[in-house]
């Protein structure tokens, strides 16, 4: 990959930013249970920043759009941000609200459960996007998910899309979209709860997948992603629908491995690679990072998905 190939494209990620509190225990809570003798560690995470960290990690050029409380961990997340190499201008620092924190807990199957107090992201209002236009004008390609509010998210669609903009919507966590939303979208990448949500087709099978795609896409976004977890991908486009392997690992803790796949996923459509490509491309940053505990500590450098197998 030549520098020049790697320069070419501006992402710009409008989303959340959290400090994740992890704990790692055997099992996973039940309503009223108690688990004793797991282990904590902090890290910065949020879907938003996630992607954005992946998108730097990868080698492109990215601004990231957030609201963080004027806080410890809200001064912290701005320096690691720059030090990832991420256009900072435009986050906004909220003096009312907390920054975002999210308490997780993973289990020995490397599944996880995620509560979230928004704080200042649920604070990232329209208002602070008209003040962050030129970003939107410097950008080629506009990659959002569901964190913030979703007034922002469809202003942010809007604007982007009357820009000639690409806008790619992950829609997590699962939010029902309003028909306009859907229209602005250029791609949207679901798992297969959120697609499930979006469409209204329970997805059990390849069939099943294909159906909501097709239903995704007659809602008026030409290209739907389903993430289908160690199943892989659905790719689904105008002429055709074909699925991508996911790779064989040994998964320790599948957090943010959505953020590192549709980062990894924007990175590669950046570079012109095809949608079958990009997703392979994909696949294997997702796959590097649930070998790996946390979130943005999970995140992998171009130098490892280039020589993974
Ligand atoms: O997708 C994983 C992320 O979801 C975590 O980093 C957490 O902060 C929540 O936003």
């Amino acid at each position: 990959m030549d520098t020049e190939q790697l320069d070419r494209l501006n992402i710009l990620v409008v989303g959340s930013s959290n400090t994740d509190m992890v704990i790692k225990a055997g099992h996973l809570p039940r309503p009223g249970e108690t688990i004793v003798g797991g282990t904590f560690f902090m890290n910065p995470g949020g879907k938003g920043a996630n992607q954005a960290v992946t998108i730097a990690r990868l080698g492109a050029s990215v601004t990231f759009i957030c609201k963080t409380g004027s806080d410890i961990f809200g001064h912290q997340s701005q320096q690691l941000f720059e030090e990832e190499g991420i256009n900072t201008s435009y986050i906004f620092s909220d003096s009312e609200h907390p920054s975002g924190v999210a308490l997780i807990t993973v289990d020995d199957h490397a599944e996880n459960c995620i509560v979230v107090a928004s704080g200042a992201n649920a604070n990232l209002l329209p208002a602070d996007l008209v003040k962050a236009e030129e970003a939107i004008d410097q950008a080629d390609i506009v990659l959002m998910q569901l964190e913030i509010p979703m007034e922002t998210v469809e202003y942010v669609a809007e604007i982007a899309y009357r820009k000639h903009k690409k806008v790619i919507l992950n829609p997590a966590p699962a939010h029902p979209l309003s028909p306009s939303l859907l229209k602005h979208l250029y791609m949207i990448t679901p798992n297969e709860t959120e697609a499930e949500m979006i469409s209204g087709v329970k997805i059990t099978d390849r069939e099943s997948a294909v159906k909501a795609a097709c239903i995704l896409s007659e809602m008026g976004v030409e290209n739907v992603i389903i993430t289908l977890g160690s199943k892989g991908a659905l790719v689904y486009g105008a002429e055709e629908a074909d699925f991508v392997p996911a790779l064989k690992v040994e998964a320790v803790d599948t957090t943010a491995a959505g953020d590192v796949f549709n980062g990894a996923l924007t990175v590669a459509l950046s570079e012109g690679r095809s949608q079958l490509e990009a997703v392979r491309f994909a696949c294997k940053a997702s796959a590097i990072s649930v070998t790996r505990v946390g979130a943005q500590s999970s995140v992998p450098y171009r130098s490892e998905v280039d020589i993974f197998e």
